[in-house]
Formats: C-alpha cells, structure tokens, sequence
C-alpha cells in the first residue's frame, strides 16, 4: 500500500477470502470462504503484501475495509436482489451449468443479465478506486467476466490479467448464450486471459475471432507454456493455461504433524476401525457426481463385490449455493441415497455411509485425507479439483488410492490416478473395486508419482507463471 492507501498489488473476486456470517448470539463473525479459488489464492496474496476486492457473503451488509494478518479487503454491497439476480441467478443458474456442459440446463433471463453488468461495473469501480498508479489487478473468475474491460476503460495505465477458475466450455456450448459477444469482449480487456487447460484457451481464441468481429486483427497459438496472442482492438491480449494447484508444502507439513496423525487413527477407530475407509470430499455442487459414486458404492454392496462389514465410505460435502434449485434437488437425491444404503446395509451403531453437510477446519480435513485408503473424485465436469491435489499432498507415506474422473481438469497432470469416465456406472464400480483390492507395490509407485507432480507444480508456482506472463515480476 502506498501513502495515499493505495494497493499495487489486488486480486477481484466474487466473494472476499473470509465470509461474514450471523452468530447465534445475533452477532457476526468472519469465517473461511467456501471453496477452491480461496484455497488457491489466499496463501498466494498473503506473501505478496496485496488487497483484495470482494463481496462479504451477505446481502445488505455495510462493511468498512479492513486488514486480516496483513492482507486489506475492500467490502462490495450487493443487495438481497442483486444476490439473487448476479450471483444465484445469472453466475449460478446460467454461467455455472452452461460451462459446466450443461449438466443441468442453463437458464437465460434478461433482468438477470442486466444486473451481471451492472455488480461487474461495480467490482470494476471499486477496484479502479483502491489500485496504485500501473498497479496490477488480477480479476478472477466467471462472476467477473466484463470486469477487464469495464476497469481498462476506468483506468488504462493498470496491467489487468483474468483468470477462470471453471472450465470455458466447448464453442457450440458457449455460443447458446445471448451476450456471448458481450462476454468475449469483456474478457478482451484484460492483458492476460488465463484458463486451467489448452482445451480453453482454444475455444477462447476461436470465439474471441468470431464474435469480437472487425477488432481483431490476427491470433496466434499457444506453444507449451508460451500463451498465444490475439491483436485486439490495438492492443496484444494473450492467452495461456495455467493449471492451479494448492499450497502443496504446507499441508504435506500440517498432514505429518503429531495431531493430524493422531485425529487420523481417532477418525478410523470411530468409523469403527475398517479394513477400508472410501472417501469424498466437495463443495455440495450437482457437478461433483456425488451421487454417482454413491450409487456406484450401493451397486458394489448388492452385488456382494464390497463388504458392509469391513468397507465405509465418508462423504464430506460443504453448503453450497442452498437457494438455487438444482442444489436443493441434488441435496435431496443425495439424503435420500444415503438413507437408503444404511437403510440396506448399516448394523445400529454402523452407518455404511457416513454423510456430514458441513464445512471442517483445515486440519480435521486433513486427517480425513490421512485417514483414507481411497480417495472418490468424480466429477462430470471441473475447471481443475483441489481436493484431488490435497490427498495427494496428505499421502506423506504413499498409502492411499485416488480414483479421479477424466473429466476434472487435475487428470491432465495427475495421470498416475486411477482415471474413470464418471458417465460409465460399471467403469466407476470396477475402478472402485480395483482401488480397494489394489496390490500394496503399485499403489506406492503410483502415490509416488502423484506426489512427485503436486509437490513441484504448487500455487506459487502457477501464480508466477501467470504474473510473469502478465510481465509482472511476480
Ligand atoms: P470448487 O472450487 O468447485 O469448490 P475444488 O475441489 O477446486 O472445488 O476446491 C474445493 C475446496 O473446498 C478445497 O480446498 C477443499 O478442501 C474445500 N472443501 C471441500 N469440501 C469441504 C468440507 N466439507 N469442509 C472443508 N473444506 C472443504
Ligand atoms: O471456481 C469455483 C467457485 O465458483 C469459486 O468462484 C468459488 O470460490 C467457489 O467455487 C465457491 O462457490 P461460491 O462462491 O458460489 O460459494
């Protein structure tokens, strides 16, 4: 920060790292963000002395900025109808399951539209008012796709890079959306334009032609790590993927700790010690394919294949987006699964499945991870999946098998998992059944080359690739 109070240094996001959430007393209290972005960028911008620009988690709230552990947020107001329209509305009912493959279909509503471009012209305000002369601003994710241009306009002198922290979805997909153009042209307004995968920025660069019409003027192609290029509107936009990853080190550390451990063997015991412990851990999002892999689970028991006396499985799923109707039908499909596996399977006192919709502390996750022999990732569609990185990153001693779908951005570098496509049922049961009776060699080998990739292609990695390529020294 500058003496005038002014950041260098700030990352845009929907939601700030920290939520404010209403106490029992009638109080308030900051609790962690749901999510992978926070996980990602928190430890990022705390060692880089930044501000954050963000929304506080509650409608209607008057929040003054303020500093946590030497990082500054700055608090956007969205009211109860712009949270309904901008954030469940057009972000979660129209952007999330259109680039997600439309695994629910995606709603199109003009009042909805209309107030994504009146919050992204706010975030882009706020931002523009709170960054340094020539300051970099790092804009993040689909909620904040007009904001590169709205701030180029406010302020020509920042370096403004992007990144979608989702996938960007296949081009016949995206050009069902009414302001496609708008969107692209959004985008254009960054310097950078970074996704997860080289399958993004490929349709990206196709659109950008497409559909930002006379204003660009050639493209070129991205080489390995090199981004490609577009001319833009007199300008060079660069286009890369940055796959993003986790603070691999860190939780290595917190997972070889003495009470990480020890809340491990604790876990395992009270899960009435098995000789297998299955787990899942997500955000409660129709596009993890929870229900998949418990139906996957179910099938296994009925056909004698798994164990109910020796076999658990855990499912951890945090709140998520519990207004909009997809999730509160999905939770539903999932309650009901759950109870009709123990209703099958469970003894009293043993619950086949274990079903907590909550969110845990970092390190009680942590065990989980230690805890489990295999680890169920099975999502239809994910830009990246950091759950997958952290069991590996927790698996210190190479135990532990990790199923993951094919369809999760982590598949293209954790390739020594073992990938399923979570649209064939039998193809998930008979990497399920594999995982469990995996021989003890070639799980370590596998586990090893896991580590060996997730340990050395961390957060601060991807986030100097990406502030490099913005010509920033990051
Ligand atoms: P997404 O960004 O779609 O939520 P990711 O897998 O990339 O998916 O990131 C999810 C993040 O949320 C991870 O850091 C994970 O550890 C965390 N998380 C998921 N479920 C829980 C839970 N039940 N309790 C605490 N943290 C959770
Ligand atoms: O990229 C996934 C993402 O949507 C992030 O933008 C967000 O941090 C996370 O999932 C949690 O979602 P929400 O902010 O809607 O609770």
């Amino acid at each position: 920060m500058d003496a005038a109070g002014l950041s260098d240094f700030i990352v845009v996001a929907n939601r700030l790292p920290v939520d404010l959430v209403a106490t029992e007393d009638g109080g308030r209290e900051w609790k962690r963000s749901p999510g992978g972005l926070v996980t990602a960028l928190e430890p990022m911008l705390r060692g880089r002395d930044g501000a954050w620009v963000g929304w506080p988690g509650i409608a209607d709230a008057d929040v003054e900025p303020l500093e946590q552990d030497g990082l500054l947020l700055h608090p956007v107001r969205l009211s109860a109808t712009e949270v309904a329209e901008y954030y469940e509305g057009f972000s979660n009912a129209t952007l999330w399951p259109l680039y997600h493959d439309v695994v629910a279909p995606p709603v199109f509503h003009r009042t909805w539209w209309h107030t994504y471009v009146k919050i992204n012209k706010r975030f882009a305000e706020a931002a523009a008012k709170v960054a340094a002369p020539g300051a970099t601003v790092w804009v993040q994710d689909y909620q904040l796709q007009l904001v590169p241009a709205e701030l180029r306009a406010l302020r020509p002198d920042l370096k403004i890079g992007f990144f979608l922290h989702i996938p960007f979805p296949p081009t016949e997909l995206f050009m069902q959306m009414p302001w496609r153009a708008e969107i692209v042209r959004g985008l254009l307004g960054a310097d950078l334009v970074g996704f997860h995968t080289s399958g993004g920025v490929r349709n990206f660069r196709w659109l950008a032609s497409r559909l930002a019409g006379d204003h660009v003027r050639g493209t070129t192609a991205s080489t390995g790590s090199r981004p490609g290029e577009v001319d833009y509107d007199g300008r060079v936009v660069k286009v890369g993927a940055f796959p993003i990853s986790i603070d691999s080190a860190a939780l290595d550390r917190l997972a070889r700790t003495q009470a990480v451990r020890a809340r491990a063997d604790e876990i395992r015991a009270e899960l009435g010690n098995p000789k297998h412990v299955i787990l899942g851990v997500d955000r409660l999002d129709y596009t993890k394919g929870i229900n998949l892999r418990l139906l996957a689970f179910h099938e296994l028991l009925m056909d004698g294949r798994v164990d109910a006396s020796d076999t658990v499985m855990v499912q951890l799923a945090t709140p998520s987006r519990e207004r909009v109707e997809h999730y509160q039908q999905m939770r539903d499909e999932i309650e009901l699964s759950v109870g009709r596996i123990n209703g099958e399977f469970a003894k009293v006192g043993h619950p086949v499945v274990h079903y907590l919709h909550q969110s845990l502390p970092r390190d009680e996750l942590a065990a989980f991870f230690v805890a489990a022999d295999v680890m169920l990732v099975t999502p239809l569609r994910d830009g990246m999946n950091l759950v997958a990185k952290e069991y590996v990153a927790c698996k210190y001693d190479l135990s532990g098998v990790l199923v993951l779908s094919e369809f999760a951005g982590a598949a293209g570098e954790l390739t020594s998992a073992l990938l399923v496509n979570p649209h064939d049922l039998d193809g998930v049961k008979n990497r399920l059944a594999s995982a469990l009776n995996l021989p003890e060699e070639e799980g370590r080998r596998r586990m090893r080359a896991l580590r060996r990739q997730v340990l050395t292609h961390d957060v601060d990695r991807w986030a100097r690739s990406f502030l490099a390529a913005l010509g920033r020294p990051a």
